[in-house]
């Protein structure tokens, strides 16, 4: 038996116990005629002493085992003098009385201990040896404990779990797709699917009713901290459903998580936000509800004295900082540069301080009366100590993103975003389309298949700017955790929207007829939603990366150094694919 015992298992009341452990050596410390190895594996660590005075022979064996050395120990449980009270195993060691090495090591290029020395890169490259650390394996541990929870609950509402194909066919709309060429169809290429979107609607047009999948998607963009160009996505689609008993199972879901992974109760719906009133009130599909600091508008207070930055503007709006007045000139000069940043983009900050008197002190006194700064205070509610922050700018909505990051800002400087606190929301009713500058044209803003609400369905004709969706997204702390919509299941209303997207009814047809025709043949009302996985895990863990939770990340330039992915094919691939490459920048 390689092990009697996981390193992570033994207490005092273990005491006297003959135990066998395997694992890696993370410690060897030499003291006086004692030798002590921390051994690790999965489970935790476990102090193995060996003592000179006892077997020489066997000491001097461990005195020469290096980091991460696999060893297999066997040795009587005993009470430790020196009791470590920060692990489960602190109380006890195993004396040994017998070593076998299983395999030696190479010094590994950083310490694999819970706080470790090695940066991003050389972590990701060994992240096998980066896997071994606590925290690491903590996250993927959490990970697993998360689907099994999500599966249960599908489970038990009667949901099937489906695979659906990897290689699909490209699509427009969305993201820019992977590809893949195909060796017998030369010149022809699949598309590792952005999502199961199209596949997880012929489903319902199947009879299956009920489907879920945890599913890898791919998508070609640009990354970020809450972005992998391949993720996953828990993918549910239900028939015979209307918008809220999508929402109430999800939510149910939601909160499911929430009980068993983290054990906190939730017991009142969450909000539904009108996207109009997300950006109106937080500049933000997403916003953070864990503090408040809404926007006001202040067009009507501000406008026509004279400063013209604010007479110019198509909007004025600010937040107010509770008891930031004390902010000093350099602060408040900080948070200017922040706003002016190029990702940002304001042109500047104004900003006025509630004094302990009541009277409003502001950066642009020489156009204002106290009087008209009174009125300013009594918008926010604002009182002695706050900091009121203001933005301005000739395009209302880019504004209003200006101020969603101020806000964020002063959210994280006022340590009102605590990480173990969670503000749940939805917000709904999204615009069916937004304008493209780049493509000069309509694009759905959450997928072609979007179901617009009944009552907006008139105005596709007259206004499709201002049709608004059966859309809905959840959010967490400002985080994107899901998001879907009940779709269209009326091959002619499909048509319609292709045909309002820019679509001829040819390049539909020939893009999209597989999901037209089926519709044409019986297709159930229907209605679904995807949560991101990987967001999560890294929300209930308190990660900033979502590359945390993932055992093989890519990194910021979608590479997986680890395997050094992407890399060129050789001359014989390409000549089986009868490709040949003709790279712009060589
Ligand atoms: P959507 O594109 O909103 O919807 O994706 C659903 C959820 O997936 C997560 N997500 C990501 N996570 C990590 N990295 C990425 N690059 C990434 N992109 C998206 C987010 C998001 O809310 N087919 C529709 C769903 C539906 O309508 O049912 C879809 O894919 O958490």
């Amino acid at each position: 038996m390689f092990r009697t015992n996981t390193c992570g298992e033994l207490r005092l009341t273990d005491a006297g116990k003959k135990t066998t452990l395997a694992g890696w050596v993370q410690r060897v410390r030499k003291m006086g005629g004692m030798t002590f190895v921390d051994l690790r594996d999965r489970y935790g660590i476990t102090q193995v002493v060996f003592n000179n005075e006892i077997d020489a022979d066997l000491c001097e064996q461990a005195n020469k085992l290096g980091r991460e050395y696999v060893i297999q120990v066997t040795g009587t449980v005993s009470e430790r003098s020196n009791k470590n009270k920060n692990i489960p195993t602190g109380e006890i060691e195993i004396v040994a009385d017998h070593l076998r090495v299983l395999n030696s090591s190479e010094v590994p290029p950083f310490t694999i201990e819970d706080e470790s020395d090695g940066g991003d890169d050389i972590r990701m490259k060994y992240r096998y040896l980066d896997l071994r650390r606590t925290p690491v394996r903590k996250n993927l541990e959490l990970r697993h404990r998360m689907t099994m929870e999500v599966r249960r609950y599908l489970d038990s509402k009667g949901f099937l779990e489906i695979e659906t194909p990897m290689l699909v066919g490209s699509t427009p709309e969305g993201a820019r797709d992977f590809v893949v060429p195909s060796r017998m169809n030369p010149g022809q290429f699949y598309a590792l699917p952005q999502s199961p979107q199209t596949l997880k609607q012929l489903l319902m047009v199947s009879g299956m009713d009920r489907y879920f999948q945890i599913v890898k998607c791919f998508r070609d963009e640009d990354l970020r901290a809450d972005r992998q160009p391949e993720f996953t996505q828990i993918d549910c689609e239900m028939s015979f459903v209307e918008q809220d008993d999508i929402i109430n199972l999800f939510e149910g879901m939601a909160k499911h998580l929430f009980k068993t992974i983290r054990g906190i109760e939730l017991t009142e719906p969450f909000i539904r936000m009108p996207w109009s009133e997300a950006m109106k009130y937080y500049g933000s599909d997403k916003p953070d509800l864990r503090f408040d600091m809404r926007f006001v508008e202040l067009m009507d207070i501000l406008k026509g004295y004279g400063f013209s930055v604010f007479d110019n503007a198509a909007y004025i709006g600010g937040i107010c900082a509770k008891g930031a007045a004390s902010y000093t000139r350099k602060q408040i000069d900080q948070l200017t540069d922040f706003v002016k940043r190029p990702q940002i983009g304001a042109k500047g900050l104004v900003y006025a301080r509630v004094e302990p008197d009541g009277t409003v002190k502001s950066s642009v006194d020489k156009f204002y009366s106290q009087e008209v700064l009174q009125q300013m205070k009594q918008a926010f509610n604002a009182e002695p100590g706050d900091l009121i922050l203001i933005l301005s700018g000739d395009d209302a909505m880019k504004t209003r993103k200006q101020l969603n990051e101020l806000r964020l800002e002063m959210g994280t400087r006022l340590g009102l975003r605590d990480k173990n606190k969670f503000a749940c929301l939805w917000v709904v009713d999204f615009p069916m389309f937004e304008w493209s500058d780049e493509e000069q044209r309509l694009m759905a803003m959450h997928h072609p298949f979007t179901h617009p609400k009944d009552e907006d369905i008139a105005m596709l004709d007259t206004d499709p700017a201002a049709v608004r969706a059966d859309a809905y997204d959840m959010v967490i702390n400002g985080v994107e955790v899901g998001g879907g919509s009940i779709r269209i299941h009326d091959s002619q209303l499909q048509a319609k929207m292709f045909e309002i997207l820019g679509f001829t009814p040819e390049k539909a047809q020939e893009q999209f007829g597989f999901l037209m025709n089926a519709f044409k043949f019986g297709a159930p009302p229907h209605g679904g939603l995807a949560y991101g996985l990987d967001r999560w895990v890294s929300l209930f863990a308190g990660l900033d990366s979502i590359r945390d939770c993932i055992a093989f990340p890519k990194n910021n330039s979608g590479r997986d150094v680890m395997l050094d992915a992407p890399a060129a094919l050789d001359q014989k691939q390409l000549d089986e694919l009868q490709l040949a490459l003709d790279l712009k920048d060589k």
